[in-house]
């Protein structure tokens, strides 16, 4: 086993968490690796969510999320009407061993029972994806388990599957703060993109627009309480790209038209309607686009997942869009919409009992593409 990089780093890490072993519960499921059932830890921190997660699974059978643990950013950066990188990196490493010790805690398990270790490689802000990654290569390397680097936009796209036996042929669309991606899935591990934002990602539009609107970090679920008072049709704000034959978005210009339409407002701010109105062109580009790549495709299933799927008014349209055109639609359960470590974990496992694993001289990619 070599560490060719960041060795002093990782030492460090071995050194903290081989101390919290000290800490951890003795094991009363050390059956379960006579079952041969796998039992992975998985770490996400590429943003402002650190997150510790253990999942339970057997090839065939759905997996069972055993421990769930996140700690959140967001009232720190709120302040700062965004995420702040040294701040966010800064209170990972605070946090995370407390998460782990937690989730060992919760599940009933030892260090020692866990099978593999993995984390978020990519995409993301560096110093979180450090310190994340280079936490759950030192407890591989300390228990001598394999590592697996997971993409942050595979834990999402699967995290609608997470309680079933299988992940059908479908049409995901991910969208959360960085990203609005639509891809024709064949099965885990093969996705064949069809579409992407061309400038802001969906969840970036809302924060954007909630910062215009004067609403707090982040935008996303701040403009859906808003919208629920106001008028969607208020304004008739752009369906960028709507009606152009490729499956790419554009939010920029809805954002700038919000922009414009509020400097030309005299008095009080209608924030409601605005919000209302901004939201309905965002779930009809979404919805409409999303339908028209399942009808290319041939695809009678859609998955959502990311933070923007936490929407209730997209989800309603989603299901209405997808009851008349005979599309189920799948949801990730709210909890697994925005960032988590469950999603990681679950990611892991079915590549782990794929028979994958990660080189731990592996580095971080904060632009890693998922196709
Ligand atoms: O998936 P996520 O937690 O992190 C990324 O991978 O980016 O997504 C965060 C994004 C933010 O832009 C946030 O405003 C948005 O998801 N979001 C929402 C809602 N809840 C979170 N957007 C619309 N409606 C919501 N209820
Ligand atoms: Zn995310």
């Amino acid at each position: 086993m070599s560490i060719p990089r960041r060795s002093s780093v990782i030492r460090w890490r071995l050194d903290i968490f081989s101390r919290g072993l000290l800490f951890s519960r003795v094991c009363p499921a050390a059956s379960a690796k006579n079952l041969r059932v796998a039992l992975l830890l998985a770490i996400e921190s590429s943003c402002d969510e650190t997150a510790v997660a253990i999942i339970r699974g057997h090839t065939g059978e759905a997996a069972e999320v055993v421990a769930s643990e996140i700690s959140s950013q967001i009232p720190l950066h709120r302040e700062h009407g965004g995420v702040v990188p040294e701040l966010a990196s800064r209170n990972h490493s605070l946090h995370l061993r407390g998460l782990v010790e937690k989730a060992l805690s919760d599940a009933r398990v030892t260090m020692e029972d866990i099978d593999a270790f993995a984390a978020t490689t990519g995409p993301g802000l560096a110093s979180s994806l450090l310190i994340g990654s280079t936490a759950a290569k030192g407890m591989a390397c300390a228990m001598k388990r394999p590592f697996l680097g997971i993409n942050h936009l595979e834990g999402h796209l699967l995290s609608p599957f997470l309680d079933r036996t299988t992940v059908p042929p479908h049409i995901a669309l991910i969208v959360s703060g960085g990203h609005t991606l639509l891809l024709d899935v064949t099965g885990p591990g093969s996705y064949r993109k069809l579409g992407s934002t061309r400038d802001d990602a969906a969840g970036e539009a809302y924060d954007k627009v909630g910062k215009m609107l004067g609403l707090p970090y982040p935008g996303g679920p701040e403009i859906e309480k808003a919208a629920l008072g106001g008028n969607p049709k208020a304004y008739d704000f752009p369906r960028s790209m709507l009606h152009e034959p490729h499956l790419d978005f554009s939010f920029s210009g809805l954002k700038t038209a919000v922009l414009y339409t509020l400097q030309k407002e005299t008095g009080e701010l209608p924030v409601a309607d605005l919000a209302a109105s901004f939201q309905q062109a965002v779930i009809e580009i979404l919805v409409k686009k999303t339908l028209r790549a399942a009808r290319q495709a041939g695809r009678k299933q859609i998955a959502l997942s990311g933070g923007v799927s936490l929407n209730k008014a997209l989800r309603n349209a989603f299901f209405a869009a997808g009851q008349s055109a005979g599309v189920e639609i799948s949801v990730a359960p709210p909890v697994f919409c925005t960032d988590n470590a469950a999603m990681i974990a679950f990611a892991a496992l079915l590549r782990h009992l794929a028979g994958e694993s990660s080189a731990l001289d592996g580095d971080i990619h904060p632009n890693l593409p998922l196709v």
